[in-house]
C-alpha cells in the first residue's frame, strides 16, 4: 500500500473575492500534491475558506448583508477559482460545515480536559484585519501617530470576558519541538523569526469572544464563541475525520505539509502545535511559509487599487501559462513579483518557443510524413546521450520538488528541453528523410521518448497542457510505441494584453 501524503493550504477569508495571492498558494500546493501522486503516494489535499470571526461580521455589516450570505457568496468564488485553476483538491472545506463544528468542539473539550482553558477577562489590542491579539510592546506607530499592529494593520482596544488557553505552559515544549525537528518550520528565515518570538516568552492566549456570535459556540459556555483561529486551524483535522473517523484520521494525520503565507507562520508554528499538544494529538511534520506576491514590486491592496483577479489572468493567458509563470519565476519561499509582461515573456520563452515548438515540430513531421508512426531505425550513442540528459533533467525536477525547490525543479526540467532542441540541430532529422531514413526513424523515436518523459514530468505544473500533449503522442505503455495524431499547438504564442486592476 502506498504511503499517505496529506497537504493543506491555509483556508482563505471569504470577506472579498480571491486575489492572485490566494491563487498562488493553491497553485503551489496543487503542484506539490500532483507531484506526490506521481510518486505513487496516496495524497490527500485540502483547501477551503475560513468563514467566522469579526472581520467577516464587519465586512457583512459594511455591505449591509447577512454574514452567512456574504460567506456563501464569496466562498463560492474561491471554490470556482479552485476549479478554474485545475486545483486537484480532495476537499474544499468550509468552516460553517457541521462536521467542522463537531471537530472544533471536540478539540476544545480535549484542551479543557487537559486543564489548559480558564475563564478570565481580556483587555488588550486586537487587529480585526489580522484577527490577532497583540501586546502593547509589539505595536508600531503609524504615520499619523496611531497605533498599528506589527503587520501595519489598525488595532482596537478590546475588553471582555473570555476563555484563555495556557499558551505560556507550552514555551519549553515548543522550543524542544523546534530543536528536535529542525525542519518543522521552513524556510530557515521564518524559523529564526519564530524561535526569537517563543524565546521571548509566551503569554496565555484569549480563545473565545463574547461581543459577537458568528463562530463555533464554546461547549458548555453560553455567550462564548471560539476565537476564529482556534476553529480555523482545526480545519486541518476536521478534513481527515477528527474526531469520529479514526481510520481516516490515523491514515492521514499528522499532515506532511501545511503550506501557508509568511504572515501567518506564528499561528501555525506556535498556537497550532500548542493546541495539538494540549489535546494530545500528533503534530504536523512541516509548516512552509511561502513569500508574498507583489504587483510590479508593490504590495497589493484594495486602497491602492492594484489587486489583480487571477481568473482574469487565466482568461487572458491561459491557466497553464499562469501556473508555469508563478512556479517558475517566484523562488519558492521568497517574495515574487508579477506583471503581464513577465507572464507573457516567460510563457513564450519556455512553453511556446522551446517546449511547445519542439513537440509541435516533431509531431507534425511524423503525422504528415510517416503516417504518425516511427520505426526502430538505426540508433547510435547520440540517442543514449540525449535520453541520459533528459533523464537527468527530469530526475533533477523530482529531487527539487521533493525539497519544495519548485522553481529550481522547473529550471532543471528546461535543461532537458534545451538538450532536445540541440539534438535536433545536430541530427537534422528532416534532412535525413531523403539521405538516411533508417537513421531518421531512430532520431525521431528518441525525440518522442524524450518529449514523452518531459511531458509527464511537467504535469504537476501545467496539468491541462501536459495531458493534451500526452494524448497527442498516443504512447502505448505496453509496447512503448507512439501513434502521433495530427498536432494542434498546445502552447500558443501569447500576445501581451493588459489585465485590469480592480
Ligand atoms: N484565514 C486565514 C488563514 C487561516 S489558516 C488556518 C488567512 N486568510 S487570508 O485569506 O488572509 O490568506 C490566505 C492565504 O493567502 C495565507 O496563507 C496568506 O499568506 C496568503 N496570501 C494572502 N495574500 C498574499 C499575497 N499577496 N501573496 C501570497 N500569498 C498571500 O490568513
Amino acid at each position: 500500500m502506498s504511503r499517505p501524503y496529506y497537504i493543506t493550504t491555509a483556508i482563505h477569508y471569504p470577506n472579498g473575492r480571491p486575489h492572485i495571492g490566494h491563487a498562488y498558494e493553491m497553485i503551489a500546493a496543487d503542484a506539490i500534491a500532483r507531484f506526490q501522486r506521481q510518486q505513487g503516494r496516496d495524497v490527500r489535499f485540502q483547501t477551503g475558506t475560513d468563514e467566522h470571526g469579526l472581520k467577516m461580521v464587519k465586512t457583512a455589516r459594511d455591505r449591509g448583508v447577512e454574514v452567512r450570505a456574504l460567506a456563501d457568496e464569496m466562498s463560492g468564488y474561491f471554490h470556482e477559482m479552485a476549479d478554474k485553476l485545475d486545483i486537484s483538491c480532495d476537499r474544499f472545506i468550509r468552516t460553517v460545515e457541521p462536521d467542522h463544528y463537531a471537530a472544533s468542539q471536540a478539540i476544545w473539550k480535549a484542551m479543557e480536559a487537559n486543564g489548559d482553558l480558564y475563564l478570565d477577562r481580556y483587555e488588550g489590542w486586537y487587529s480585526v484585519r489580522d484577527e490577532a491579539f497583540y501586546e502593547e510592546k509589539e505595536l508600531v506607530e503609524g504615520e499619523g501617530g496611531e497605533k498599528l499592529s506589527p503587520q501595519g494593520t489598525p488595532v482596537e482596544w478590546t475588553a471582555e470576558e473570555t476563555w484563555f488557553f495556557r499558551l505560556s505552559k507550552y514555551q519549553q515544549p515548543l522550543l524542544d519541538l523546534f530543536a528536535s525537528q529542525p525542519d518543522f518550520i521552513r524556510p530557515e528565515s521564518r524559523r529564526n523569526e519564530i524561535l526569537r518570538f517563543v524565546e521571548g516568552g509566551l503569554t496565555d492566549l484569549s480563545v473565545s469572544r463574547t461581543s459577537f456570535d458568528w463562530g463555533v459556540p464554546v461547549p458548555g459556555s453560553p455567550g462564548h464563541v471560539m476565537y476564529v483561529w482556534v476553529d480555523a486551524l482545526t480545519n486541518y483535522i476536521t478534513g481527515v475525520g477528527y474526531p469520529d473517523d479514526s481510520a481516516m484520521f490515523d491514515k492521514y494525520w499528522p499532515a506532511d505539509l501545511h503550506l501557508i503565507g509568511k504572515d501567518i507562520v506564528r499561528f501555525h508554528t506556535v498556537y497550532w502545535p500548542a493546541f495539538l499538544m494540549s489535546a494530545k494529538l500528533p503534530l504536523p511534520k512541516q509548516v512552509f511559509g511561502h513569500g508574498f506576491l507583489l504587483n510590479r514590486g508593490e504590495k497589493m491592496s484594495k486602497s491602492v487599487g492594484n489587486v489583480v483577479d487571477p481568473m482574469e489572468l487565466a482568461e487572458l493567458y491561459g491557466v497553464d501559462a499562469l501556473r508555469y509563470f508563478l512556479l517558475r519565476d517566484v523562488s519558492f519561499g521568497n517574495d515574487g513579483t508579477f506583471s503581464d509582461e513577465a507572464i507573457v515573456t516567460r510563457a513564450n520563452a519556455d512553453l511556446s518557443n522551446s517546449f511547445g515548438n519542439l513537440a509541435q515540430r516533431v509531431c507534425a513531421f511524423i503525422a504528415k510524413n510517416l503516417e504518425g508512426k516511427v520505426e526502430a531505425g538505426r540508433a547510435d550513442t547520440a540517442d543514449d546521450a540525449l535520453i541520459a540528459d533528459v533523464d537527468a533533467a527530469c530526475d533533477g525536477f523530482a529531487k527539487a520538488f521533493e525539497e519544495l525547490a519548485l522553481s529550481q525543479g522547473i529550471e532543471s526540467w528546461m535543461t532537458g528541453v534545451f538538450a532536445c532542441n540541440a539534438f535536433i540541430d545536430v541530427q537534422a532529422p528532416w534532412a535525413l528523410r531523403k539521405t538516411d531514413p533508417e537513421r531518421m526513424h531512430a532520431v525521431l523515436g528518441t525525440l518522442l521518448k524524450a518529449i514523452h518523459r518531459l511531458a509527464v514530468t511537467i504535469e504537476p505544473v501545467v496539468p491541462g497542457s501536459s495531458a493534451k500533449l500526452i494524448a497527442q503522442l498516443g504512447h502505448d505503455a505496453a509496447t512503448g510505441a507512439f501513434n502521433i495524431a495530427a498536432p494542434s499547438p498546445i502552447f500558443p504564442r501569447l500576445e501581451l494584453q493588459q489585465s485590469e486592476e480592480a
